[in-house]
């Protein structure tokens, strides 16, 4: 008889990084072989200010069981008054989300200097944990195939 293997839940994660800050964080965790879970797809934007409430709506839409909004320290935004407009969009997508339904687990908002790669690590394991223990999305497989179909004829 063979073992019985039981597939642990591994959770989407989408995690939206500034091009300055947090993405070179992720980068440097990776070329410094730092230990964090691969569950996280990252989506490069200039700045954590780009963010709309609607990107992050549309990951949970898609299948995401988080999402990390993730940018510059306040006073080391390239654009000024991105990052505080990053902590500004953030409080209403932490709004909709809570409308939505959706655990608070699910939405977490850091700021990661390019120089905190050890901190994207932890910041990542310890996101994974805690939507590991809030378990898949309400909304995820919500899309129906004419979804699908609509949008391929959008992009048309
Ligand atoms: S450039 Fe990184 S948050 Fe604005």
């Amino acid at each position: 008889m063979g073992a019985e293997v039981s597939e642990e839940f591994e959770p989407k994660i989408v995690a939206f990084a500034c091009n300055w800050c947090s993405y070179p964080a992720a980068d440097s965790a990776g070329v410094g072989r730092m230990q964090y879970p691969s569950n996280v797809r990252v989506i490069r934007v200039m700045c954590a200010g780009r963010i709309n409430p609607s990107f992050v709506l549309k990951a949970f839409e898609l299948g995401a069981d988080g999402v990390l909004v993730s940018g510059c320290h306040i006073e080391d935004c390239h654009y000024l008054f991105g990052a505080r407009r990053a902590g500004d969009q953030y409080e209403k997508v932490e709004q909709l989300v809570h409308l939505l339904g959706l655990e608070k687990e699910r939405l977490r908002l850091e700021r990661i200097s390019a120089a905190e790669a050890p901190k994207w690590a932890q910041v990542i394991r310890d996101f994974v944990a805690d939507v590991k223990k809030v378990g898949r999305s309400p909304l995820a497989g919500i899309r129906s195939a004419s979804d699908e179909e609509k949008e391929a004829s959008w992009k048309q």
